[in-house]
């Protein structure tokens, strides 16, 4: 049997970004394990304009090169970790708009979450959470929030508390046993 693919997409594509690291932290944490392919997969790396597809992404008829790489890369995987910031209670705009683009290449997978910020990103989470419901992304409970004040030295270079590792491996187990269920449904 196939192992089961984990993409862990960076949710912020600004200059000087949180997330790159963050995300980097949390491969490192993901690859101890022996029965998953995890990867980090960076928004950045597409190009995405805001959405420029003519037609609606449930369709999948996409006309634009763009669009048919994030599809390809997309599609591969069986299970997400988001790693976003908050911006003004939201996720990213890159990363919303990265979402919007597809639609079948996220449905019947599971996500977990990773997020930081003044109050541990948990607004951008509540907000993302609304995203995933109608994308048909089965979203774990168990997540990781990353303090700014405490998780970052001088609110700039990450230094995880240690503590974040075990909620790490819990968010993960969630995702791995969802992504592995749902893939029955995808089967079909
Ligand atoms: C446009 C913008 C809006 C922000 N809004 C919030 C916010 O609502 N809550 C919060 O905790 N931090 C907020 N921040 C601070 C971010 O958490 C912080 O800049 C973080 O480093 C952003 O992640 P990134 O570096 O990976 O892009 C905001 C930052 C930006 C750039």
């Amino acid at each position: 049997m196939l192992r089961m693919k984990i993409a862990i997409i960076i949710g912020s594509t600004r200059p000087g970004r949180k997330a790159e690291a963050v995300a980097k932290w949390v491969h490192g944490i993901a690859k101890r394990r022996t029965n998953v392919e995890v990867e980090v997969v960076d928004i950045q790396d597409y190009d995405l304009p805001l959405l420029d597809e003519p037609s609606p992404p449930s369709l999948g008829k996409y006309t634009k090169d763009h669009t048919k790489a994030w599809s390809a890369k997309i599609d591969s995987f069986d299970a997400f970790v988001f790693v976003t910031p908050e911006y003004n209670h939201g996720i990213p705009g890159a990363l919303k708009n990265a979402l919007d683009f597809l639609y079948k290449e996220w449905n019947n997978k599971a996500a977990g979450f990773v997020s930081y910020g003044s109050a541990g990103g948990t607004r951008s989470v509540e907000s993302l959470r609304l995203v995933m419901a109608e994308l048909q992304i089965a979203d774990v409970r168990a997540q990781v929030t990353l303090s700014l004040a405490s998780d970052f030295e001088s609110y700039t270079t990450f230094k995880p508390d240690p503590s974040h590792e075990k909620r790490v491996d819990a968010m993960l187990d969630q995702v791995i046993a969802w992504g592995g269920a749902l893939k029955t449904l995808r089967q079909r």
